[in-house]
C-alpha cells in the first residue's frame, strides 16, 4: 500500500510528531511577535512567583532563625534579669527577636522608649518580628499586626494583645525580667 501524500511522521499516540520541539503553526496563530510577548510575560510572572516564595520564606524564617541562634549577650544578670543586647543592637525605631529562656521575645525601641513582649502571636502561636517598613510587629503567618508601644492589637486575626515583658535598660545594656 502506498504511504498517503502529505503524510508527517506520527508518534505512538497517532498524533503528528512535533519537530524541533514547537507546535506546527497553524492558520489563526499568532504571529510570532506576541508569542515571543506571551514568552516574557510568563517567564515575568515566574520570576515573579520564585520572588514571592523566596520573600515569604524569609519572612517566616528570619525570627525563627533570630530566636533559635543564642545571643552573645543572652546572659542571666540574676534575678530573673537577661541580657538581651545593647541600643546598639537595637536602634531607635527597630526591633529584635530574642531568646528569653526557652521562649521568643522581641524588643522594640520605639518612641516610647524600649519595649518588650512574648514574641509568639496570639492567634496561632506564630514568632512575630518588627517590620521596620509598616512600623509595627508583624506576625508573617496571617498578617497580624501589633502596636510596637502596646503589643495591642493593630489588624488581623490576633484575639489578644502581646503579653508584655518588663524591660530595663542601664547604660547601653537591655535587660529582661523572666516573670
Ligand atoms: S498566627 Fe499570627 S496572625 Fe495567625
Amino acid at each position: 500500500m502506498e504511504p498517503e501524500v502529505g503524510a508527517g511522521p506520527v508518534t505512538e499516540g497517532g498524533s503528528p510528531a512535533v519537530e524541533g520541539g514547537r507546535p506546527p503553526v497553524e492558520e489563526g496563530d499568532p504571529p510570532a511577535a506576541t508569542e515571543d510577548r506571551q514568552t516574557t510575560r510568563r517567564s515575568f510572572l515566574r520570576w515573579l512567583g520564585g520572588l514571592t516564595i523566596v520573600t515569604t520564606a524569609a519572612m517566616v524564617l528570619t525570627p525563627v532563625v533570630g530566636f533559635l541562634i543564642p545571643s552573645k549577650n543572652g546572659a542571666s544578670a540574676g534575678g530573673g534579669k537577661v541580657l538581651v543586647g545593647t541600643t546598639a543592637d537595637i536602634p531607635a525605631g527597630s526591633g529584635k527577636v530574642v531568646a528569653m529562656g526557652s521562649k521568643p521575645a522581641i524588643v522594640v525601641n520605639t518612641e516610647q522608649g524600649v519595649k518588650a513582649f512574648s514574641a509568639i502571636c496570639t492567634h496561632l502561636g506564630c514568632v512575630v518580628a518588627f517590620n521596620d517598613m509598616v512600623g509595627a510587629i508583624q506576625c508573617p503567618c496571617h498578617d497580624g499586626r501589633f502596636n510596637p508601644a502596646t503589643g495591642v492589637v493593630v489588624s488581623g486575626p490576633p484575639p489578644a494583645p502581646l503579653p508584655p515583658i518588663t524591660v530595663s535598660v542601664e547604660g547601653d545594656q537591655i535587660y529582661l525580667t523572666e516573670a
